[in-house]
């Protein structure tokens, strides 16, 4: 039987249903949400990635600062950028959109982001607050798939997840996040990688897979229990071409998958737009 299919657009539409009166509030006492983009170089898929962001926050009438830095820019002109965007009043979150070419110490550059205008939840002082389980922005990409898997009222809690691979923006965060004490959450995680040459054995008993490892293809039917749960957060790209972690044919075997395309993408941008909008009301005195 076919996998239920689980597309990120209808969860995406329900967060900025949520969104909507709160960026009313924001307006309506005067200040206008900003989300500001540093991109570094030419890179296609980062440009059209950048490029969705700002087009969403000029939809939603807010402002949008871009500073692009050309190929070559160095790590002074990167700090510069990131410091830009830290005193800009319009400002109330921004990213520095990764990849960032080879030149650019990627993490030295986060540790200058202003961690309450951390969009990504990526400076550590946000995963730590993760870690602890304390308030604040979450990585936006396991942001959306536990909301993607709440929305598909896909059980979570005291079940058991195999997140395949660890890095800091998916897997690691991600396996933070679903082993809180919530009820969306809650779970049994164990997390695979390449020190783990026997993960199918791993991902075969888990209800529910995320592939998470950015190596097209490397989810197959094999390594999966009928009717389990997988979600698709790995991809890779050649030019435009979206090349996912999860093999086509894991549809045979799973109850419900996220699509090819369309999976969590979408909710990956939503999650930007929520952690967004917690910036703006601390920044507006709306919140603590
Ligand atoms: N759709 C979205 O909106 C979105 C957003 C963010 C990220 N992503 C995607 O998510 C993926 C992960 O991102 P990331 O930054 O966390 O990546 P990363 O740092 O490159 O981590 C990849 C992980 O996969 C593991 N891995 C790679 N090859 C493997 C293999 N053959 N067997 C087992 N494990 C393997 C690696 O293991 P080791 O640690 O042992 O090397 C590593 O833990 C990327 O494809 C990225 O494009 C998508």
């Amino acid at each position: 039987m076919a996998a239920v299919m689980m597309p990120g657009a209808p969860v995406a539409d329900a967060v900025f249903a949520d969104l909507e009166p709160r960026i009313e509030k924001l307006l309506g006492v005067g200040h206008t949400p900003g989300l500001g983009t540093v991109l570094v170089g030419d890179d296609g898929a980062s440009e059209r990635y950048v490029g969705m962001k700002m087009k969403k926050a000029e939809e939603l009438g807010w402002t949008s600062p871009h500073i692009h830095l050309p190929e070559d820019a160095t790590q002074a002109d990167v700090v510069a950028a990131i410091r830009r965007m830290n005193d800009d009043p319009r400002v109330d979150a921004f990213l520095v959109q990764h990849p960032t070419p080879p030149q650019i110490d990627y993490d030295a550059a986060l540790m200058e982001v202003d961690p309450d205008k951390d969009v990504d939840g990526m400076h550590p002082l946000n995963l730590g607050r993760l870690a602890l389980s304390m308030p604040g922005p979450v990585p936006c990409t396991p942001a959306g798939i536990e909301a993607l898997l709440a929305f598909y009222e896909i059980p979570v809690a005291g079940r058991d997840v195999c997140v395949l691979g660890r890095g800091a923006t998916l897997g690691r965060p991600l396996a933070l996040l679903l082993s809180q004490k919530r009820p969306t959450a809650n779970a049994a995680v164990t997390v695979v990688h390449t020190g783990v040459p026997d993960w199918p054995k791993y991902t075969k008993r888990a209800d529910i897979v995320i592939a998470a490892a950015g190596v097209p293809g490397i989810l197959q039917p094999e390594h999966l229990t009928p009717g389990v749960v997988v979600v698709g957060g790995g991809v890779r790209y050649e030019g435009r071409k979206l090349l996912p972690d999860v093999d086509e044919s894991c549809e045979e075997v799973a109850g419900a998958i996220t699509p090819r395309v369309g999976g969590v993408g979408p909710t990956t941008i939503a999650m930007l737009f929520r952690n967004a909008v917690e910036a703006a009301e601390r920044r507006a005195g709306l919140t603590a």
